[in-house]
């Protein structure tokens, strides 16, 4: 897919504040803070229009951009940063599942990004376990690809290919945001999940 427009179409920052119309459809990025949501949204649209940091817990509200006039991408703030409150992580939360609760009808499919550099975190388990409980696949994204050696990449992906499935996860993708690996892939699934 071409893409020929991008613009920042909403921010949901407050628990008052509206959710857009529908237009197509959407596609929310979920994963830890610092995984690389935001990286991967630029490098997917091709420009820079989220903001990305060294710094975790970038992202604060919930984002939507508005592709070609007709879908969304979805920015969600990043979860599991140790070094927030209790309270921001339970805000967090509250905000994660309004927004599921409020948009499942619209979603096209979730993108759950996981550090493919790690086995997964207490928080990703919750995160993928939640998931499932609400009946919904994510694809998951093994982002950051490109700071594996070969070696390191085969030992992830067959412990990724053990345990996603515990989670009823069938999709993965190993990509990067610094090479473009796979990139094209993830757009065949915005592709196919636009059409159905
Ligand atoms: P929050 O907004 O805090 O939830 O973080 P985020 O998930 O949006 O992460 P962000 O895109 O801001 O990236 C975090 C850090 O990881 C930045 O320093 C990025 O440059 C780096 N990064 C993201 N994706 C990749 C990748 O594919 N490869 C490499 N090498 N670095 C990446
Ligand atoms: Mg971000």
């Amino acid at each position: 897919m071409k893409v020929e427009d991008v613009r920042l179409e909403k921010v949901i920052a407050r628990p008052g504040d509206r959710f857009p119309e529908p237009k197509a459809g959407e596609f929310p990025f979920v994963g830890r803070s610092n995984v690389g949501k935001s990286s991967l949204l630029n490098a997917l649209l091709g420009k820079k229009v989220a903001f990305v940091s060294k710094n975790p817990g970038k992202t604060r509200s919930i984002n939507y951009y508005l592709i070609n006039h007709k879908f969304y991408f979805v920015d969600l703030p990043g979860y599991g940063y140790a070094k927030v409150s209790k309270k921001e992580r339970e805000e967090w939360r509250k905000i994660i599942e309004r927004y599921f609760h409020e948009r499942d009808w619209n979603i096209k499919t979730v993108f759950s990004l996981i550090d493919s550099r790690h086995e997964l975190m207490d928080s990703d388990t919750q995160l993928l376990g939640w998931l499932q409980s609400l009946g919904i696949q994510p694809t998951v994204v093994l982002t950051k690809v490109d700071k594996l050696s070969s070696t390191e990449r085969n030992r992830q992906l067959s412990y990724f290919e053990r345990v996603l499935p515990e989670f009823g996860v069938e999709h993965w993708i190993p990509c990067s945001s610094v090479t473009g690996e796979n990139l094209e892939k993830i757009w065949t699934v915005i592709v196919e999940k636009l059409e159905v």
